[in-house]
């Protein structure tokens, strides 16, 4: 697949790199050439380093990977308000958390519904937000199950585009609902933010139930 990513930090670096050795080919892009540039230098000839307007039109799903203030900087580089992802799965992997207190910055709705309102006709998914992107560049250890992303999400086809993504990046996509449910999702986050702060793992903070045991 062709996958689009918005964002040059850590996180876009990360997916592009493990997308790239899953076989698939990347864009990547945000407000700096040069900083996509050095990614993809660094990935080689599958990844290729665009403006946003190139990744928004060239993708076949594109992902957000910005930082809250750049989400909407970053979509109108994009030319996503004027329809260049309409029809496109988005999924948006971005943590619009405060850092000190693990609450939410969006006073209402989800970071993903703000996507969407900035990425107009786009088929928005919320997905890839808790793990760290650099997990993805490694499998668990013997013995340790694949790691769960759950994701939601109101389209059926994006949310199957984007559970073929997660799959090969060897996770295993776990669909929670519509997106009605993205800022409880994304709330997650916050709740894992917290905890680690706390000195707490937060695989122990919540209870360990066997599928056969709902
Ligand atoms: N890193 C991870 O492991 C991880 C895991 C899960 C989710 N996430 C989420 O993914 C998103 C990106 O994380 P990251 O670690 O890649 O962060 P990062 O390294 O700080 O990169 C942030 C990206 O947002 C852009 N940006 C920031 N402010 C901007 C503005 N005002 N206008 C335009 N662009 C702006 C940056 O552009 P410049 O470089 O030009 O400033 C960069 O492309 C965040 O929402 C984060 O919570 C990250």
């Amino acid at each position: 697949m062709r996958i689009g990513i918005l964002g040059t930090g850590g996180m876009a670096s990360a997916l592009a790199e493990a997308w790239a050795r899953g076989g698939h080919d990347v864009l990547v892009g945000g407000r700096s050439l040069d900083k996509a540039r050095v990614i993809a230098d660094r990935l080689g000839d599958a990844v290729e380093a665009a403006t946003p307007a190139r990744v928004a039109g060239a993708c076949e799903a594109a992902v957000v990977a910005l930082a809250w203030e750049g989400i909407g900087p970053v979509l109108a580089l994009a030319g996503a308000g004027e329809g260049s992802l309409a029809g496109k799965p988005v999924i948006d992997c971005t943590n619009a958390v405060d850092f000190a207190t693990g609450l939410l910055k969006p006073p209402t709705g989800s970071a993903v519904q703000y996507v969407a309102e900035r990425a107009v006709g786009s088929r928005p998914v919320k997905a890839l937000h808790l793990f760290a992107g650099t997990s993805w560049l490694t499998r668990p250890a013997a013995g340790q199950p694949p790691r769960t992303v759950a994701m939601c999400g109101d389209d059926a086809a994006a949310l199957a585009t984007a559970a073929t993504l997660i799959r090969d990046l060897g996770g295993v996509p776990a669909v929670i609902g519509g997106l009605d449910h993205a800022r409880q999702l994304e709330g997650v986050a916050g709740v894992v933010m917290r905890l680690v702060a706390e000195g707490h793992n937060p695989v122990t903070a919540v209870p360990d139930v066997a599928p056969s045991q709902r």
